[in-house]
C-alpha cells in the first residue's frame, strides 16, 4: 500500500484524482491539503470538504493552505472549471469541518511522521510545497516521492509557453525543482492523451453515485466526442503513482522560467544532462489504453462502494 497526501486545487480533474485515489487499490489516501489555483481557496477547500464525504475517505485531514502565489498577481481557470470548481457537478454539502493548521505545517508533520512512507503528490499550483521546503529542507529526504501534475516540455495550455500550474507560481515552481529532490513530473506531454471520449464516457456512466460527479464534471470540462474530449490532467499523476509502468520517464535538468515577457512560467526541459545532475524525471509517454483500464478499474471498485 503506498501512502499519499494530494496537494491540489480541486477543481474539475483533480476531483477526477482524488476519485481515483480514493478507489486505487495499492493507494491509502491519508490526507489532503488545498491551495488556490482553479478557484480561490475557500472554493477549493469547500469542494475538497464534499469530495472527502461524497468519495468515501473517512476524517482524513482536508488542510487549506496559501490562497496566492508567493511573488505576483493570482492566476485562475474559473472560466474552465466553472463558478464553483466543480463544473457541472453537484455535491451534498460536507458535514465535517477543514482541518486545524496550515497545509505547509501539516505537509511538513506528515512526512516527519514517516520518513521515507509518503509519497507527495501535486496537482496544482506548488506554493505551499514550495513554502514546505523553505520551512523544513528535510521534507526533500523525508518524502517517498514528489510526483507533481505540471508543466511540459512541447506546450503550454494557458498560454503558448505555460501549463496553468506553473504559470500560476512560477517562482514556488523553481523553488521546488531546485530543493534537491527527484521531481517526477507529468506535463501536457503526456496528460493531452489522458482525454474522456465518449466510449470512455460510457464506461463512467453506470458507476452509480459516483457517474454524479464523474459525467458532468467530465462534460464541463470538455466537449466529449468519439476521437477526442477533456483531458483529465491530475489523475495522470494518481495512475503513475497506482502503476509507474504506465508512464515512459526520462532524466532531465528543469528550470523554470520566472522572467519573460512571454515566457514566464515555462519549463525549461533540458534532456542532454550535461552541466548539471538531473533534478527531475520527466513524462515523455502515457500507455492511454492501459491507463484507461486502470482508472475505469478503480472507479468501478470506489462505486461498488459508494452504490
Ligand atoms: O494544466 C492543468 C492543471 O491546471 C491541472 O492541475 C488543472 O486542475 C489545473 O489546475
Ligand atoms: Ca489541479
Amino acid at each position: 500500500m503506498t501512502k499519499v497526501l494530494i496537494d491540489c486545487d480541486p477543481g474539475i480533474d483533480d476531483a477526477m484524482a482524488l476519485a481515483l485515489a480514493a478507489g486505487a487499490p495499492g493507494i491509502e489516501l491519508v490526507a489532503i491539503t488545498t491551495v488556490g489555483g482553479n478557484v480561490d481557496l475557500s472554493l477549493t477547500t469547500a469542494n475538497a470538504l464534499a469530495l472527502r464525504e461524497f468519495l468515501d475517505l473517512g476524517d482524513i485531514p482536508v488542510t487549506p493552505g496559501s490562497a496566492g502565489a508567493l511573488l505576483h498577481r493570482t492566476v485562475r481557470a474559473g472560466d474552465i472549471h466553472g463558478d464553483t470548481g466543480l463544473g457541472g457537478a453537484v455535491l451534498p454539502a460536507p458535514l465535517l469541518a477543514v482541518s486545524e493548521g496550515h497545509a505547509v505545517d501539516r505537509i511538513i508533520d506528515t512526512l516527519r511522521a514517516a520518513p521515507g512512507e509518503i509519497t507527495l503528490v501535486a496537482i496544482g499550483p506548488l506554493t505551499n510545497i514550495a513554502l514546505a521546503v523553505r520551512r523544513e529542507p528535510r521534507i526533500v529526504e523525508w518524502a517517498r516521492d514528489l510526483v507533481i501534475m505540471g508543466g511540459s516540455f512541447t506546450r503550454g495550455n494557458h498560454n503558448p509557453a505555460a501549463e496553468f500550474n506553473m504559470l500560476a507560481d512560477p517562482e514556488a515552481a523553481a523553488i521546488v525543482f531546485e530543493a534537491g529532490w527527484t521531481v517526477k513530473m507529468l506535463g501536457l506531454d503526456v496528460t493531452l492523451t489522458a482525454v474522456v471520449t465518449s466510449a470512455v464516457l460510457d464506461r463512467m456512466r453506470p458507476l452509480g453515485r459516483l457517474a454524479e460527479l464523474l459525467v458532468p464534471a467530465a462534460q464541463f470540462y470538455g466537449a466529449v466526442t468519439d476521437l477526442a474530449g477533456p483531458a483529465i490532467h491530475d489523475a495522470c499523476a494518481v495512475a503513475y503513482v497506482m502503476d509507474p509502468s504506465l508512464v515512459t520517464m526520462v532524466p532531465a535538468v528543469v528550470n523554470v522560467e520566472v522572467i519573460g515577457e512571454y515566457t514566464r512560467g515555462m519549463t525549461v526541459v533540458d534532456f542532454r544532462l550535461r552541466e548539471r545532475r538531473a533534478n527531475a524525471l520527466v513524462a515523455t509517454g502515457l500507455d492511454a489504453g492501459r491507463f484507461w483500464d486502470v482508472v475505469l478499474g478503480a472507479y468501478v471498485r470506489l462505486a461498488e462502494r459508494l452504490g
